[in-house]
């Protein structure tokens, strides 16, 4: 097999140092490296520590004559089979967003005609911000890759999304990148809809009906269909949650607006309602705020919100080929999920057991699920709902390859 190279960008950030273990584990599995080390780079990892691992002159400046005579910029920007930014700092993202290339590391990501691989590390409030979501969704659509960043503790003390994949995850997403010359697509040209997080439905100005859905979830879903290739919309009640990379979001508020949003996105191939929908909303908003010596809010009369999932699931023209519902249970879980797949009309439901004694799956970071189909049932571990999306994506993948054998309840 003819060597595999990357040219490896080390951006400034503290997860530099594990670019270094990248280094290693790429050489372990037969990938040649090549470094480009920026100036902030340089503060994190020195070039003697980098060209040590990858055997090789570490690249640095944009008008070093003698680089430049050993090695023209653009002919590095070529030399390998595959660019590999990590850590993709907030900066270097926002350069090659924009196109801009005022330093070596730009410029070889600007002149490459190679597929460009970004693993991004930075603080959560950065990576969340609508200005790197925004880069980072122009880069995707450019057909650049991503791999992570994941959730966790960051350096900097805070908790979130931001912290750069795992060197043996990048050097995954490298050798799929390699192989098939890119990352697993099977989802390119599928049209999806996924529902998130819970509705408010308003009682007066200052109150409203909710439950304790945080769209972690809906988001986890979205993010890993977008990342086999699907174009997913996600529509989205009120969370605190930044739009996923690649997603396109629409954000709303009532039951209503969410049928409305979802509505408006079909036709799509799949439909996956993972939004905790309130089933009741006040008959009529109150324009003051509803006083006790008046009854209080136990006087207002309640109205039925209209059932998405049952909507989407008995269209007679333009049903997506595939529709998941949810079933959060606190009891006789299974049972309850399997008639409610019957009673909405779906082909898929996940039973979730959102019982306080379990791991308190709403609003919680991890679950325990069964897929429930015409075909039989797959209970799954306990997963971190990160681990549960991709599961699920890989699932839908599979199921919208394969030919329409789906039984739909009848
Ligand atoms: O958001 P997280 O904190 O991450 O938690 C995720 C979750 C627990 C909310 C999610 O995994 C989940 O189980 N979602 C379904 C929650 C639910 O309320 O289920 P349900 O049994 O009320 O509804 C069954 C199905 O019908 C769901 O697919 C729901 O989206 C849908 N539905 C319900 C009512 C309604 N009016 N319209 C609907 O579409």
């Amino acid at each position: 097999m003819p060597e595999r190279r990357v040219l490896l960008i080390i951006g400034g950030g503290v997860a530099a140092y594990k670019s270094l273990v990248l280094i290693r584990e790429l050489a372990r599995r037969g990938v040649a490296t090549r470094a480009i080390l920026t100036k902030a780079g340089k503060e994190f990892v020195t070039p003697l520590s980098v060209g040590a691992l990858t055997g090789d002159k570490v690249y640095s400046d944009l008008f070093d004559l003698t680089d430049e005579a050993e090695m023209g910029h653009i002919e590095l920007s070529r030399s390998a089979d595959l660019v590999v930014v990590a850590p993709a700092t907030a900066d270097l993202i926002a350069k090659a967003a924009n196109g801009l290339a005022n330093d070596l590391a730009s410029t070889a990501i600007l002149a490459t005609d190679k597929p460009v691989l970004y693993a991004p590390a930075m603080n959560v409030r950065m990576w969340e911000h609508a200005a790197t979501q925004r880069n980072a969704a122009r880069l995707a659509g450019d057909g650049a890759l991503f791999v992570g960043p994941n959730e966790g503790e960051m350096a900097c003390g805070e908790f979130g999304f931001g912290r750069m994949a795992e060197p043996v995850e990048i050097a995954d997403a490298i050798d799929a990148a390699l192989a098939g010359g890119g990352l697993d697509n099977s989802l390119a040209g599928k049209r999806i809809i996924v529902t998130a997080g819970p509705t408010h439905e308003p009682i007066d100005p200052v109150r409203y009906i909710a439950n304790r859905s945080s769209g972690k979830q809906g988001y986890a879903i979205a993010k890993a269909l977008a990342r086999l290739g699907a174009d997913v919309t996600l529509v989205s009640g009120p969370t605190e949650l930044a739009s996923p990379h690649g997603v396109k979001t629409i954000r709303v508020e009532t039951a209503r607006q969410m049928l409305e949003a979802v509505d408006g996105a079909l036709p799509a191939d799949c439909a996956i309602m993972c939004a905790a929908v309130a089933d009741y909303r006040p008959e009529n908003e109150s324009g003051n705020k509803i006083k006790k010596e008046h009854g209080g809010i136990g006087a207002i009369s309640l109205a039925e919100n209209p059932d998405i999932l049952k909507t989407v699931s008995s269209k007679k023209a333009g049903r997506p080929r595939l529709v998941v519902g949810f079933a959060a249970e606190t009891d006789n879980v299974l049972a309850h999920a399997r008639a409610k797949r019957i009673r909405k009309g779906c082909d898929w439901i996940i039973a979730n057991d959102v019982s306080a004694g379990a791991h308190c799956a709403m609003g919680g970071d991890r679950n325990t699920v069964t897929l429930i189909s015409a075909d039989g049932e797959e209970a799954w571990p306990e997963l971190s709902k990160d681990e549960t999306a991709q599961k699920l994506a890989r699932a839908i993948a599979d199921a919208l390859a394969g030919p329409p054998s789906l039984k739909a309840a009848e």
